[in-house]
């Protein structure tokens, strides 16, 4: 049913997308290897395209797909358990090709590590980061949420929207491919109230990554959606990611407490080692004795983004490649996380050892603990209304 579903699409895409046939030989030229070891040089033929294998079935019989959405300076792989974005390969300044996104080989290594574990890749709801001690009061009801990072709830609880699988429809937006994904949370899944409707549809573009969420309920709730990709621009699984250049367009973070929850306070970045808003090394100050990176084992911090509407958050290069990644997008707060956790037990998608700080992850999102925080931005969605937000990954090179 889906294989026809994607063929009617693609007979109805307006040229730019290419049909199965043509697929099949920029495939051949390109090659299909998730790894992307050694790096390969973009080929001429790169054009807008989606595709789909079988990645993996679940215990319960359920097929997760993988499609593969091409455009003409980027590839990326997103398969359909948890919207998780699998590979990002884009060229160096040389043209060379290389994935630059963390993540595992295998379905069954997403499903038996991702979560508890990194979250690599995936879409995060019905709420990103952290609810103090899992619980929250809206309009005077009281809900309760799993403790999955003691003492608090984490990403949406034990069985988050990153541990489900999610409806895709491919399709085109100008020509350039686009995957929907749906997934409906029932009211009360993971303690939350409301029956929350909620969409993530990827679209590439010539060198970007766009994700654009909504949501809708039937009963007042809190929603916080974002995806969780870790990077390296050098390519994954090659070193760690100290020496990339990281800049924030934000003065002012949410300072944490050792569980890692807002004091409330937004502190100005100046004079800390959390001020990136000129390009600085991310390893440069990370030892620095400052307690709110002793609280993170680095930096695991949500950065108050400057401005209002869609404007650039992040901006990160990674001097030996020439990659940069520019991310930007409406919400109000960034989560730059420097794979702290990550301490050597896991083998990535080319079968290399991730140790600490060997990716980067940058969750545009609200800020955390919202719910329970009265002069933090409302993250509370009622019926009528429409959650939406929208950001975007933008990969260039600099010379
Ligand atoms: C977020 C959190 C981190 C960590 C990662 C997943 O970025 O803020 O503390 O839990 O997710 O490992």
């Amino acid at each position: 049913m889906i294989n026809r579903s994607v063929r009617s699409r693609f007979a109805g895409l307006a040229g730019r997308i290419c049909v199965a046939v043509a697929l099949a030989a920029s495939m051949a030229v390109a090659g299909t290897a998730a790894s992307a070891a050694p790096a390969r040089t973009m080929p001429a033929t790169m054009k807008p395209n989606i595709t789909r294998d079988l990645f993996g079935t679940l215990a319960d019989g359920t097929k997760v797909w993988r499609y593969t959405l091409t455009n003409r300076g980027i590839r990326v792989k997103i398969i359909t358990y948890g919207g998780i974005v699998q590979t990002i390969e884009v060229p160096d300044r040389r043209g060379h090709m290389a994935n630059v996104a963390l993540g595992f080989a295998t379905l069954d290594d997403y499903v038996a590590k991702n979560n508890p574990g990194p979250y690599f890749g995936a879409l995060i709801g019905r709420y990103a980061n952290r609810i103090a001690k899992g619980t929250f009061t809206l309009d005077g009801v009281t809900y309760h949420l799993p403790i999955n990072n003691d003492p608090n709830s984490l990403h949406g609880g034990t069985d988050g929207f990153d541990k489900k699988v999610w409806t895709p429809t491919p399709g085109s937006n100008n020509g350039d491919p686009t995957l929907r994904l749906d997934y409906t949370s029932v009211d009360g899944e993971m303690g939350y109230p409301g029956t929350l409707r909620s969409t993530a549809t990827y679209t590439i573009t010539d060198d970007s990554i766009r994700i654009d969420y909504r949501a809708t309920t039937d009963k007042a709730t809190v929603v916080n959606l974002t995806n969780h990709s870790y990077f390296n621009l050098a390519g994954e699984g090659t070193s760690d990611i100290y020496g990339h250049l990281m800049q924030l367009n934000a003065r002012r973070y949410t300072p944490v407490d050792s569980t890692l929850i807002p004091t409330g306070q937004l502190a100005p970045v100046a004079g800390t080692p959390l001020d990136f808003t000129k390009p600085t090394a991310i390893g440069a100050r990370i030892r620095n004795n400052f307690e709110q990176l002793v609280f993170g084992l680095g930096y695991d911090h949500n950065w108050v983004v400057d401005g209002s509407g869609f404007r650039p958050a992040a901006r990160v290069s990674e001097p030996t490649s020439g990659r940069v990644l520019t991310i930007s997008s409406d919400q109000p707060g960034i989560q730059f996380y420097s794979g702290n956790f990550l301490d050597g037990t896991l083998y990535g998608t080319s079968g290399h050892q991730y140790r600490q700080g060997d990716g980067f992850a940058l969750e545009t999102q609200h800020f955390p603990d919202s719910p329970n925080q009265a002069n933090f931005p409302s993250t509370v969605l009622r019926p009528g209304d429409t959650y939406r937000t929208s950001t975007v990954y933008s990969f260039s090179t600099a010379h």
